[in-house]
């Protein structure tokens, strides 16, 4: 990548390197020794700096906090054996930063700001990519409104930002989950697409009250008769049915998965046949019955392929056959990885190399 942008750079005087377990690492809880504050006043963007992580200020009428115009992203540099560094579909990200600017009615970012911000911050921080297999640096970069002003309006001023974390695996065991039909993620004509706090905060109280009855993660339905399948969590979710994978068609109730895109990708270029559509409870529930569903998993930035081992519907569960069985979703896991460790060529041109 070529510089373009006038970024002040301030270093921390000791690095905390030094002080971390990347053995040990709990996602989102490790933070690297920088990062990346933009200022966006008078219709602008500007004020380009990556300074020392930590604290900032802000006045608590700040409109985020009270009205919720605030939404982020998520990606992941991954260090390749010969020590290149690579961002993951970084283009893909910028285009559903931009989606969601705009619905949450917030200024858009130009991608090359937003590519520039990612790349440099994390060429500067290379040496925090951990080397452990599962490992990278995950990428949280993210908007919000900062006027000091209680009025229900969008805000004239905003603060673009981007975190690093070294992280490992987001979930160390295959899934138990629920198909949940009292609570709902999104509706119709909602903000499901969007990657705004909302989303995330809306779910936590039917999330826990699942991990409470001992379910790991939520099957979300859609809101209005709860027949449909639409995600899962944080992820994209996807079935192997008589070898055929099928997932819900992405609308405006469903996040547009990066992972989900590759996962469709190589399905497609390994002959498999793809169906995106509506998927009904039903069927997934027939086919767990019968036995032809023979994978089912979340597919995320965070979580990887993060596979399914029971389903409980209506207060019946259903198990899955062992995925480190499944051909398939061995297979995907292990490509997906291997393209990302630059162990294997990148035949889409996925890796943004900085
Ligand atoms: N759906 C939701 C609600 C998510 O938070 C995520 C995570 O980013 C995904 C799906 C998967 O999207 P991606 O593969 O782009 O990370
Ligand atoms: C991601 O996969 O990037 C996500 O956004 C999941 C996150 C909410 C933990």
């Amino acid at each position: 990548m070529t510089d373009t942008l006038d970024i002040k750079i301030t270093k921390v005087n000791q690095s905390k390197l030094s002080t971390v377990n990347f053995d040990n690492l709990q996602f989102g809880k490790t933070f690297t020794d920088h990062m990346f504050t933009a200022d966006y006043a008078d219709g602008q963007w500007g004020n380009f700096q990556i300074v020392p992580y930590g604290d900032i200020t802000f006045s608590p009428a700040m409109s985020s906090l009270h009205y919720g115009q605030t939404f982020f992203e998520g990606l992941k540099a991954f260090k390749h054996e010969n020590g290149t560094v690579s961002i993951f579909r970084p283009d893909k990200n910028a285009e559903r930063f931009n989606q969601s600017a705009e619905r949450m009615c917030m200024p858009t970012l130009p991608v090359e700001l937003f590519l520039e911000s990612i790349a440099t911050l994390v060429n500067l921080e290379k040496s925090w990519i951990p080397n452990q297999e599962n490992s990278a640096l995950y990428i949280r970069p993210f908007m919000f409104a900062t006027d000091p002003f209680l009025g229900v309006a969008p805000s004239q001023t905003y603060k673009y930002m981007v975190l690093t974390c070294p992280v490992g695996a987001y979930f160390s065991k295959n899934l138990n989950v629920k198909i949940e039909t009292e609570y709902s993620r999104a509706s119709d004509g909602g903000y499901g697409f969007a990657k705004c706090a909302g989303n995330y905060g809306g779910a936590m109280y039917p999330s826990m009250l699942g991990l409470q009855q001992g379910f790991d993660q939520l099957i979300w339905t859609d809101a209005k008769d709860h027949q449909y399948i639409e995600e899962m969590g944080a992820a994209n979710i996807m079935f192997l049915i008589d070898g055929k994978l099928i997932t819900p068609t992405t609308r405006d109730t469903v996040l547009k998965g990066v992972t989900r895109d590759s996962v469709l990708t190589l399905a497609q270029q390994w002959g498999i046949p793809v169906e995106e559509r509506r998927v009904s409870v039903s069927e997934i529930i027939e086919a767990a019955k019968n036995g032809k569903l023979t994978d089912a998993f979340g597919a995320g930035t965070a979580a990887g392929v993060a596979s399914v081992i029971a389903i409980t519907y209506s207060h019946q569960k259903y198990d899955l056959p062992n995925p480190e069985n499944s051909e398939f979703t061995q297979k995907l896991s292990k490509t997906l990885l291997d393209i990302k460790y630059g162990r294997i060529a990148d035949k889409n041109g996925w890796n943004l190399v900085v």
